[in-house]
């Protein structure tokens, strides 16, 4: 249970962080979709461990191996079945958490719910998980192409220290221009020294992804429940370690009044609709208005860190926890594809939602 997102363009991702491997089933993507399968291996080699220092070591190449509904590079409409194999598991390195609870990890809850757990390297709540997401991910975003959606996601602050960013401009060939994907150089620079800091001293750090999808048309999004900024921020509170999710002004928005707030509309060039400012993150009434639409999601430290920590045992007993493993000591640089995916796939959903819906 709870392992599918989506209604017409739905995903079931599948997998342990030490097991056999990982993947997804995607169900729903339309036939006769060209699918450039070197676009989904790049998507998994930005959230493949060991690219750089700053993120975990573990060795995998995460070759994706897709095993149906694509043939020559075409979809057939049928399910697309994506595996992905673990190479460089090493269960050993969890033997003490087989007993002992990692302090804000999912070790305590899993036994809670099931009595049972796959211990080595979080099971289910690792972020290998996300392996299934980026993989459909990157097939949503070929799909969204057709409408001209652009999407890009950064790192917009880490441990507090914030980039100043244009959302309408940035692009991912900037993003991807350093080892902490954020696409201003200088407070980039000042953000890996932190994370470095935070790695020699066996801690870690949290911060803040950004991101945007522009040229979404107006008119995507289902009232009530399934409101686009719902979907959305469900979707991305999904992720593991995400701790909140703004659209538009978000919590900053509380402190303006409506007159500062409200978006004025007028007539653009292209005859189209739009409006002056978008404090409204392009979501209005749960429907998109076709301005960008942005979101700001925040990821809490990493819970596993290089320092013993104080902790109880399955039978309630005080213990200290060890540091051993391979752990991200700030997940952000390694959450920008992952936050790409989860906005890719909500969109590519509601813009199959949508479609279904004009027939007259
Ligand atoms: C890209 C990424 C990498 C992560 N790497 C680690 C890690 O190395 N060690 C760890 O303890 N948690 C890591 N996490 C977070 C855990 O998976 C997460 O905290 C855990 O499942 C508990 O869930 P919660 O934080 O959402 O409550 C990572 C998360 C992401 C998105």
């Amino acid at each position: 249970m709870g392992s599918e997102l989506g209604e017409l363009f739905r995903i079931t991702t599948f997998g342990e962080s030490h097991g056999p491997g990982l993947g997804v089933v995607v169900d729903g993507c339309p036939p006769r979709l060209p699918v450039d399968e070197a676009r989904i291996q790049a998507a998994l080699d930005r959230r493949r461990p060991g690219q750089s220092r700053l993120v975990s070591q573990r060795k995998e190449g995460d070759r994706v191996e897709i095993l149906s509904g694509v043939e020559d590079g075409v979809t057939l409409g049928t399910p697309i079945a994506m595996l992905v194999r673990n190479e460089d598991a090493r269960g050993k390195d969890y033997d003490d958490i087989a007993r002992a609870y990692r302090p804000s990890h999912a070790d305590f809850t899993y036994d809670a719910k099931y009595g049972i757990r796959a211990v080595a390297g979080g099971g289910r709540a690792s972020a290998r998980e996300t392996i299934g997401r980026v993989a459909a991910g990157a097939i949503a975003e070929q799909l969204l192409a057709r409408w001209g959606v652009e999407l890009v996601a950064w790192v917009d602050e880490v441990a507090g220290i914030a980039a100043a960013v244009d959302g309408d401009a940035v692009t991912r060939a900037a993003v991807d221009a350093n080892d902490i994907r954020c696409p201003d150089p200088a407070v980039a620079a000042a953000m890996i020294e932190r994370v470095e800091a935070a790695r020699k001293d066996g801690d870690s750090v949290g911060g803040v992804v950004r991101a945007v999808a522009r040229g979404v048309p107006a008119g995507w999004g289902e009232p009530v429940f399934d409101k686009l900024e719902a979907d959305l921020a469900r979707a991305m509170m999904s992720i593991p370690a995400v701790k909140g999710v703004e659209n538009g002004s978000g919590f900053a928005g509380t402190r303006l009044t409506g007159s500062q707030h409200n978006d004025p509309f007028y007539r653009r060039a292209d005859g189209r609709i739009g409006t002056r400012t978008n404090h409204s993150g392009g979501i209005q009434g749960g429907i998109s208005n076709g301005e960008p639409i942005t979101l700001r999601i925040a990821f809490k430290p990493t819970a596993t860190i290089m320092r013993p920590q104080d902790t109880v045992d399955r039978d309630g007993n005080a213990t200290v926890l060890a540091p051993r493993g391979r752990h991200d000591p700030c997940v952000l640089p390694r959450a920008v594809p992952i936050v790409e995916a989860m906005l890719a796939l909500v969109l590519a959903d509601h813009a199959l939602r949508h479609a279904a819906r004009q027939l007259f």
